[in-house]
């Protein structure tokens, strides 16, 4: 089984790969998983994946048990948390005890959340069941939930003791969220490494079909990437804010659009708008913002749409958690493989770079 080792001094975990359940109990054991469990997902996932990985637990001798909350981000909140802790107090875990995370970024931040403050902090295990989650959200110890219209804003650091990834379970996920879910493993080419962009781009037909070879591998390289970024950086004061490329004007998209269409295509859009900085500013060439677009395409995304007012998207711009001294941060791409930070971007180039992305 492929594996990657996240080094984080006593936090340190590993993030296995394969095309099946089949090697989690072992996984388990080998990090010395207690034997209270309790798996925690939701409704959609449920039906699909709960009961084979509960069957695989209870015959390996695991008191397992099964908590699943409603789908969807609307439910990413304080009920659902409590909701999870209530579940850990009736299936009777302990300090000692430990909860899996089977889902998707949802499942993942909240679940972590869960547990990190159920008794002070218990164990956790990522198992993503999404591109999103497998290429991003599981990696990296973020949890949270959103609270009065903000998104992730209550939250805990608290990095899993495993991340176990079956591509398998990206069969059963709707495309669109197969979309969202490459608009984070083209960002992680684009901002970090040259060599696994066009990786993405010279195997699109063998990432589309879903060939699990090609999948691991991407998977791995795609997580190296994430995992030496929060290696470097854990707790996001400097080099992690590079992982929000596309995420400002991306994420005010978003919420202009009401949440209407996924995070990850609005992170391609964004990524295309700051490209467009980049782009004017002379930082890349015009036909490296092309081969971006091409390259977004080739996966699906639209790289413009029909977009709120500039005026609203730039409201909530200024309304991001990351804004610090009263400018907005943002990452440029200044080649394929590397970005730049800055707080230097006009009110002039922003709204250019919004009309760009508007159909
Ligand atoms: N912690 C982090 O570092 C981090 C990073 C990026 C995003 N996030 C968070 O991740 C969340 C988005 O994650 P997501 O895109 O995975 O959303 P999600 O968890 O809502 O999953 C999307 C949908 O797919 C369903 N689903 C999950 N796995 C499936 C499968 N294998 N087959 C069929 N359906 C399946 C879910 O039930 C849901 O309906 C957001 O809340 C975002 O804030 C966190």
């Amino acid at each position: 089984m492929d594996k990657l080792h996240v080094n984080l001094g006593a936090e340190s975990y590993d993030i296995c790969f394969n095309d099946s359940f089949d090697k989690l109990v072992y996984s388990l054991r080998e990090i010395g998983a207690p034997n209270k469990l309790l798996i925690v997902t939701d409704t959609h996932v449920a039906p699909l994946y709960a009961g084979e990985v509960g069957s695989l637990l209870k015959e390996a001798g695991y008191d397992s048990a099964v908590y699943a909350f409603p789908a969807g981000e609307e439910n990413k909140g304080m009920d659902a948390i409590l909701g999870i802790c209530g579940a850990c107090l009736e299936h009777g875990l302990d300090r000692k005890s430990m909860i899996i995370a089977l889902g998707g970024g949802v499942v993942g931040d909240m679940a972590g959340f869960a547990a990190a403050i159920y008794m002070r902090g218990i164990d956790f295990v990522q198992i993503p069941t999404t591109l999103l989650s497998q290429s991003d959200s599981s990696v990296g110890g973020k949890t949270g939930i959103d609270f009065m219209e903000s998104k992730n804003i209550l939250g805990a650091f608290h990095q899993p003791r495993l991340v176990y990834i079956n591509v398998s379970t990206l069969k059963t996920l709707p495309p669109v969220e197969f979309i969202s879910g490459m608009g984070e493993v083209i960002k992680h080419g684009i901002i970090r490494d040259a060599e696994f962009y066009g990786f993405i781009k010279d195997n699109s037909e063998l990432i589309k079909s879903l060939d699990s070879r090609t999948l691991i591998e991407m998977s791995k390289k795609n997580c190296g990437i994430k995992a030496r970024v929060v290696e470097r950086d854990e707790k996001e004061n400097g080099l992690r804010a590079i992982l929000n490329f596309g995420h400002t004007i991306g994420h005010a998209a978003e919420s202009a659009l009401n949440f209407t269409t996924t995070h990850g295509e609005c992170v391609g859009l964004g990524m295309v708008a700051v490209s467009r900085i980049a782009a004017r500013r002379g930082l890349i060439g015009r036909e490296i913002l092309e081969d971006m677009e091409n390259t977004l395409k080739m996966y699906g995304f639209r790289t413009r749409m029909a977009l709120p007012a500039a005026e609203e998207i730039y409201s909530f711009m200024l309304k991001d958690k990351k804004k610090t001294d009263g400018r907005l941060k943002f990452v440029l791409p200044v080649r394929i493989g590397d970005v730049t930070q800055t707080r230097d971007v006009t009110e002039e180039e922003i709204f250019d770079a919004i009309s760009y992305i508007s159909e």
